[in-house]
């Protein structure tokens, strides 16, 4: 079979990595790829937004089977436009999309479909949301209405920062033609979980629960980041978080995307808070996490192709999706100034990295001089599983010790809080 993946990232490198276990796969095309995902696909420089660029290629490159990764592409159509085509994909269609692509848009489906969530109210006129927060209960969210490279949320601890955020989103296009809408919600307190799951429309299937580490300094500090590393399974997620997970929260918002007349296919990412009142929706994307889906995947038991197909024939009902036990841990290696201005083309030194752990290239390119250099804010996620949590994170770490650049930054205690929580649970 010859498969197509739409992205350039780490996720897209756990993606294809998981999807040429499958011994049908003859090739994989990735577009654009980077230059980690090059060892293992043929990588052809049309950006994942270039929806004409992705849909001349398969009219002139036939393939078996797409897998349409990152929100922008897939809330641009790109399903859509391959599915007119004939060509079988992995991904929602752009309507179904909006789940992420729109916070009001799936604000409004928690709320008349009764799926635990912040309370909020969405504007679109500046001068009411700036007199709303006036009188709003503190701390309070402000939160970019549409896609904003998970740069969108303000948490405001006091009024003036309220203010701000407001401002900055809808008078000063902080977040381009993002932020003319905003969300404002109540600020909800608890331990936060990340929920993938596979569905058909049908029946929905979660993935091994993970943890983000969203900030950018240790102890989580300093501004939100795309996700400094990842673990899994993560341990607030317990059999009892997950049964009313699946009651209140996923099997309802299946249910409700299809009364809307939208019914999501692909992997739907549950940004989940557990707090005092129960398990409640932070956010909703469309999409596999990144880097959620390098501890994800590597556990997966199953056959990742055989499931992608499942979703869009609509069989997942009968087809198994099982995961290993034991944990996983990814560290993300950034840009120095990430999530801020950082430099790029650094010459990286892997060291004995890549027989330690799998090395996930999120942001990689090469010099004219053909060395492996730095090319985005998240560079590289390195990953390992064992068959328990402390074991993979010092495997991921002695790993990733090996590995340098100038100006190198990643985070010291990823999984720390996790294995915190793991010894008050015994
Ligand atoms: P989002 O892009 O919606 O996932 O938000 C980014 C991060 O902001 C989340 O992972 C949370 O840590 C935090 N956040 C978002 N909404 C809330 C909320 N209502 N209360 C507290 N923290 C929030
Ligand atoms: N790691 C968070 C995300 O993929 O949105």
């Amino acid at each position: 079979m010859k498969i197509l993946v739409v992205g350039g990232g780490g996720r897209e490198h756990a993606i294809i990595k998981q999807l040429k276990q499958n011994p049908a796969v003859e090739s994989i095309v990735c577009l654009p790829g980077n230059a980690g995902i090059a060892a293992d696909a043929e990588c052809v420089p049309i950006k994942a937004t270039d929806i004409d660029g992705i849909v001349n290629y398969v009219k002139n490159h036939p393939v078996d089977f797409t897998v349409v990764a990152p929100d922008d592409p897939l809330a641009l159509g790109c399903v859509d436009r391959l599915h007119e085509l004939g060509v079988k994909c992995f991904g929602p269609d752009a309507r179904a999309a909006r789940i992420e692509a729109s916070k009001v848009f799936a604000k409004d489906l928690m709320k008349r479909y009764g799926i635990p969530t912040a309370a909020y109210e969405a504007f679109d006129d500046a001068e009411k949301a700036l007199d709303y927060v006036k009188s709003c209960p503190i701390p309070v969210v402000v939160k970019a209405d549409g896609l904003a490279l998970g740069k969108g949320v303000t948490i405001c601890f006091t009024r003036e920062e309220a203010t701000r955020a407001v401002r900055a989103a809808m008078l000063e296009g902080a977040f381009g033609t993002s932020g003319s809408r905003v969300v404002i919600e109540e600020y909800l307190e608890g331990p936060e979980v990340s929920v993938l799951a596979f569905t058909d429309g049908h029946v929905v299937r979660p993935m091994v629960s993970s943890m983000d580490h969203k900030r950018v300094g240790d102890g989580d500090v300093g501004p939100n980041t795309g996700g400094m590393g990842t673990i899994a399974p993560n341990p607030c997620y317990t059999p009892e978080v997950a049964e009313r997970c699946m009651k209140e929260i996923f099997l309802p918002t299946i249910a409700a995307m299809n009364a809307e007349g939208c019914p999501f296919k692909g992997c739907l990412y549950f940004g989940l808070m557990v707090t005092k009142d129960g398990p409640k929706v932070i956010e909703y994307n469309c999409r596999f996490g990144d880097p959620e889906t390098q501890v994800v995947l590597p556990l997966l038991k199953s056959d990742l192709l055989t499931v992608m197909m499942a979703v869009e024939d609509e069989t997942l009902a009968d087809t198994p999706v099982e995961f290993a036990g034991g944990a996983a841990c990814c560290v993300m290696l950034a840009s120095g100034g990430y999530p801020g201005k950082y430099e790029k083309g650094k010459v990286i030194d892997l060291g004995h990295a890549e027989a330690m752990a799998r090395i996930y290239h999120s942001g990689t390119g090469r010099n004219d001089r053909g060395q492996l250099v730095t090319a985005g804010g998240r560079v590289l996620g390195v990953c390992c599983t064992a068959d328990d949590l402390q074991t993979a994170i010092g495997k991921a770490y002695r790993a990733a010790d090996e590995i340098k650049w100038d100006g190198m930054i990643c985070r010291r205690d990823i999984g720390k809080r996790a294995l915190g929580i793991l010894k008050d649970q015994f």
